[in-house]
């Protein structure tokens, strides 16, 4: 069993070797956002593997990333599973909440 760190949260947990980072997550009560279900159509898990290892792309996630994103450690978290070895993945930060946080920024430090 392989440890899965999150990050932002640095929450982790060990899962078995071909549960997937959704699964994971979720039992780690870490939320990676997701609308289908995990069919690899929304495209909204993505996650970035920092360090360590995931299972090789599968055909069918080969076929939705992009060939650079997956150079560049992006993969489709109801996709992409958990080997043996210890791994660390980030999910990025949604747009929207971005977007408020600096604009809470800018009210804060008197801009707007
Ligand atoms: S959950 Fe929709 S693409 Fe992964």
């Amino acid at each position: 069993m392989g440890k899965i760190t999150f990050l932002p949260s640095g929450k982790s947990i060990k899962a078995r070797p071909g549960q997937t980072l959704v699964s994971a997550a979720a039992a780690a009560r870490v939320v990676i956002p997701q609308r289908c279900g995990g069919h690899a159509s929304c495209l909204m898990c993505r996650v970035v593997l920092e360090k360590g290892e995931l299972s090789a792309p599968s055909a069918l996630e080969r076929r939705k990333m992009p060939e650079n994103d997956l150079l560049e450690g992006i993969r489709l978290g109801c996709q992409a599973k958990a080997t043996d070895k210890d791994c660390t993945v980030r999910i990025p930060e949604s747009r929207w909440k971005s977007v408020v946080q600096a604009a809470l920024e800018r009210q804060r430090n008197g801009e707007d």
